[in-house]
């Protein structure tokens, strides 16, 4: 049972803004949301232990096009199309969280790792099914964008994508390495053979990735730009499939090649296409838990990052809005507020182990400090913000109705068994003043804008569209708190 403080805290942040809490949130309530979620996200066929109901199969025939069988996987966000280099990254991201805070997850850890297993069943599909080839993408987006339509009813071309030796794709392969092996590490000890598959798959992978440099961009060009173009190449992702590599197999040959790399580039931004920072976050564990000075380098780089976000840091290059949330990027900014809160918290976690601290210019660093700026932007997304809103769907007494998501704004098959066809759902649904008939219970959507206003507005898709990679980075830093406040 949570014990909820009744009293009310109020505390400066920054300096500049006075916030006021009420009690902690239920984290814990928030984390079994979150992941429950994936389930509203899954593509393929259900199984019985489905709890979103009002989903059914779809895409069985995914995979067809190329004669082979990609059925399974994660539609996108609101849309129904199947992006591998998102996905990948946000099954990382949910096996990092798996891996750091797997005792606080509690029971939470069986429903994490379904949502990991829902994606690397599919990814291994992808990178095995054809000897050269590796998948990358189900349905052609520019076919998808233009339907309103359930995906139990999509009948747009199923494109299916891929990246090979004559069409690099060192970005989406380093990404779906790092989530083969960073998901390996999460079924070591539950799942010993389904490891060994994902780390052996990660392997060649990670191979391919090394060998074949260039960028799936440059490979697949409409089919995945504008979409998830990798505007920051292909150097971070090297990086990233490197550094978990490295991580699940002890082999120095990781450590040499992410060495050699010279991936020095300064960030302030972490996301599903710019992964330096989450790879120094990474390596920087060796450095604080394991005292290696041949990492050393990492962490300072990791602590530059850090020093870039944190409000009060001399180096600072973070805007916050006067309600207090880090503002990155005007479309989707939750994406990049949990994906940089999953490293504040983390990072914390390994400064707290080791006892480490580090400056900003003048300004001392704890690991209280980054584990504080992490818990209020959590603590923002649930609802301690000005407009006392939570951004997490049927999370709290006020969240947003008008998602812009397909199934969601749809009747289910269940209400309405007469196909909806591409056309179909426009007028009567999308342009709708109604909320969603379908609660997609825990997505956590794109959120407001810089002067922190929400509209709940969903054909405004760069506020009210839900992502499976603000999910992917959330559910670490709610278990985190779930087992300090959530007791
Ligand atoms: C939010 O809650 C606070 C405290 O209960 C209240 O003073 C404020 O008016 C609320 N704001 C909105 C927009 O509902």
């Amino acid at each position: 049972m949570a014990l909820r403080k009744a009293a009310s805290l109020c505390f400066f942040f920054s300096l500049v803004f006075l916030v006021c809490v009420h009690g902690h949130p239920n984290y814990r309530d928030a984390l079994t949301k979150s992941l429950l979620f994936f389930e509203g996200q899954r593509s393929g066929r259900l199984p019985s232990s489905q709890r979103m109901k009002w989903r059914s199969n779809s895409a069985l025939s995914d995979g067809s096009a190329a004669q082979v069988d990609l059925s399974g996987g994660y539609y996108d966000a609101g849309d129904n199309v199947k992006f591998n280099f998102p996905m990948a990254f946000t099954t990382t991201m949910l096996s990092w969280g798996a891996l750091e805070y797997a005792r606080p997850m509690g029971s939470e850890l069986a429903n994490a790792r379904a949502a990991i297993r829902w994606a690397t069943d599919y990814l291994l599909k992808c990178a095995t099914a054809t000897p050269g080839k590796l998948y990358v993408g189900v349905g052609d987006p520019n076919a998808d964008h233009k339907c309103w339509e359930r995906p139990e009813d999509m009948d747009t071309v199923r494109t299916v994508y891929s990246v090979s030796q004559s069409n690099p794709g060192s970005d989406v392969a380093g990404e779906t390495a790092a989530a083969l092996a960073a998901a390996s590490l999460v079924f070591r000890k539950v799942d010993p053979v389904y490891s060994k598959r994902l780390l052996s798959t990660a392997k060649k992978v990670m191979q391919f990735a090394m060998n074949y440099r260039g960028a799936y961009s440059d490979s697949l060009g409409s089919a995945v730009c504008p979409f998830y173009c990798s505007y920051s190449g292909y150097k971070d992702e090297l990086l990233w499939g490197a550094s978990w590599l490295l991580r699940a197999t002890n082999d120095v040959t990781y450590f040499n090649f992410l060495k050699s790399l010279g991936a020095d580039d300064s960030t302030d931004i972490f996301s599903w296409d710019n992964k330096f920072a989450g790879a120094r976050v990474l390596l920087s564990r060796r450095a604080l838990l394991s005292k290696d000075m041949s990492y050393d380098r990492f962490r300072q780089q990791a602590e530059d990052f850090m020093c870039r976000i944190l409000p009060n840091s001399p180096s600072s290059s973070t805007t916050y809005t006067p309600g207090g949330m880090m503002f990155k990027l005007g479309s989707s900014n939750l994406q990049y507020v949990t994906s940089i809160s999953f490293l504040l918290n983390t990072y914390a976690k390994y400064m707290s182990s080791s006892s480490h601290t580090f400056n900003c210019g003048s300004t001392l660093v704890k690991s209280s400090s980054l584990r504080s700026l992490a818990k209020r932007q959590v603590d923002y997304i649930l609802g301690a913000n000005p407009l006392n809103m939570s951004y997490m769907v049927s999370y709290g007494a006020k969240f947003p109705k008008r998602i812009h998501h397909r199934g969601s704004s749809l009747p289910s098959l269940a209400v309405h068994p007469l196909s909806i066809g591409c056309d179909g759902g426009f007028q009567p649904y999308y342009y709708s003043q109604n909320p969603n008939p379908n609660s997609l219970t825990g997505a956590v959507v794109g959120g407001p804008n810089q002067n922190d206003a929400y509209t709940d507005d969903r054909t405004d898709y760069s506020h009210s569209e839900p992502a499976t990679y603000i999910n992917g980075a959330l559910v670490g830093p709610l278990a985190s708190f779930a087992g300090s406040y959530n007791k």
